[in-house]
């Protein structure tokens, strides 16, 4: 990549419709996120050489928990880390932890560190959550169950009602939510997957990342000070590595600002996302009625995906094809992912679907 990151992206020299990872407002590329990150590495630096602060950490902070309307957020090194953090800091309020197969890398990692049991239950499936539960827990035991909100390749939503309507039958159980891809998507204040499913006053946790939709970088926990206070009691990560770097700081918290001041911009995005998926139904995809940026085909007996995201890049067009199992959630045949971006034009929707109507 030799430009920003957006709806147009220069690659290798070429400048191409970008349909690829995860910019859903092109934020990344925004002149003013740019401009916060120079200015503040003018200021202060790149990084603080420790886990210090500096002014564009603390807006991180306070912006991003006015966004999400938490009390408070931790802004911590990556998203990636963001689960182990959470449960870390939830370690000493559960026995059991029961995990979606298909969580991101991030969570399954998170698990292994925690070095607590923890069980794997079918994809997306509430009733295999419901067996296990039955199977494993035992009398006075308090599960823990884990997921992505927004799966990162296929888009699925986890049915996080259905989880918790599972879950009353456990007093005290908890819900945490990988939101990575949720979290300034869907809701419709773009608080993530809790608000979607309306269950934000339900005991669930969530953690996700400012390095996709809000254009910067790092991982945050928000949630109450409570929380907070257990992070820093029981969480290695905020002690032991770095802040997030001054300039990513900087981005994210101009990236949080400008969504904030800009509601439109979702509603923009889920338009293209309408558009983009009607355009792919009529050519015969079976598509989730869902606002989440992310589409994914699968392909059927006739339909060669490579061969599909090859015509595409002849045009300058650029999807994702992924292999089987190529991703955490990436189901066992071929896909192609295409992501949605609030800047992308409808010109640009609608010649990928032509393209891919030639190319099928
Ligand atoms: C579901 C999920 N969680 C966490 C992450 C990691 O976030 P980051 O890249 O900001 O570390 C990703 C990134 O791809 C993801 O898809």
């Amino acid at each position: 990549m030799s430009s920003p990151v957006g709806a147009r992206t220069t690659i290798d020299g070429r400048e191409v419709d970008y349909f690829r990872g995860t910019s859903y407002y092109g934020l990344h590329g925004h002149p003013e996120v740019i401009a916060a990150a120079r200015d503040a590495l003018t200021a202060y630096g790149v990084g603080t050489a420790t886990a210090a602060r500096t002014p564009a950490h603390a807006e991180v902070v306070e912006r991003t928990s006015r966004f999400l309307g938490t009390e408070t957020v931790t802004y911590v090194a990556s998203g990636y880390l963001a689960p182990l953090v959470l449960l870390q800091a939830l370690s000493q309020d559960y026995d059991v932890a029961f995990a979606d197969d298909a969580s991101h890398y991030g969570v399954l990692d998170a698990l292994r560190a925690t070095g607590k049991d923890a069980v794997l239950f079918r994809h997306l499936d509430p009733d295999d959550l419901a067996h296990h539960l039955a199977l494993r827990v035992r009398s006075g035991e308090k599960p823990l169950v884990v997921t992505d909100g927004v799966f990162p390749s296929t888009g699925a939503i986890a049915p996080l009602s259905a989880y918790l309507d599972v879950l009353r039958r456990h007093p005290e159980a908890l819900l945490c939510v990988d939101d990575a891809h949720g979290l300034a998507v869907i809701g419709a204040n773009g608080r993530g997957s809790l608000e979607y499913h309306d269950v934000e006053r339900d005991s669930a946790r969530f953690c996700g990342t400012l390095s996709k939709a809000f254009g910067g970088a790092g991982g945050i926990v928000p949630g109450d000070r409570d929380l907070a206070a257990k992070i820093q009691r029981l969480s290695r990560v905020p002690l032991g590595a770095s802040s997030p770097s001054v300039p990513a700081a900087a981005a994210s918290a101009a990236g949080v600002r400008i969504l904030a001041e800009h509601p439109e911009m979702r509603q923009q995005l889920w338009d293209n996302v309408r558009r983009a998926k009607a355009g792919l139904r009529a050519l015969g995809f079976d598509l989730a009625d869902t606002p989440v940026p992310i589409v994914s085909l699968w392909g059927g007996p006739s339909v060669d995906l490579l061969h599909v995201q090859e015509m595409l890049e002849g045009q300058d067009i650029l999807v994702h094809h992924s292999p089987p199992r190529g991703y955490s959630d990436s189901p066992d045949v071929e896909t192609l992912r295409i992501a949605i971006f609030s800047t992308h034009t409808p010109e640009q929707i609608d010649r990928l679907v032509a393209a891919i109507r030639r190319a099928i």
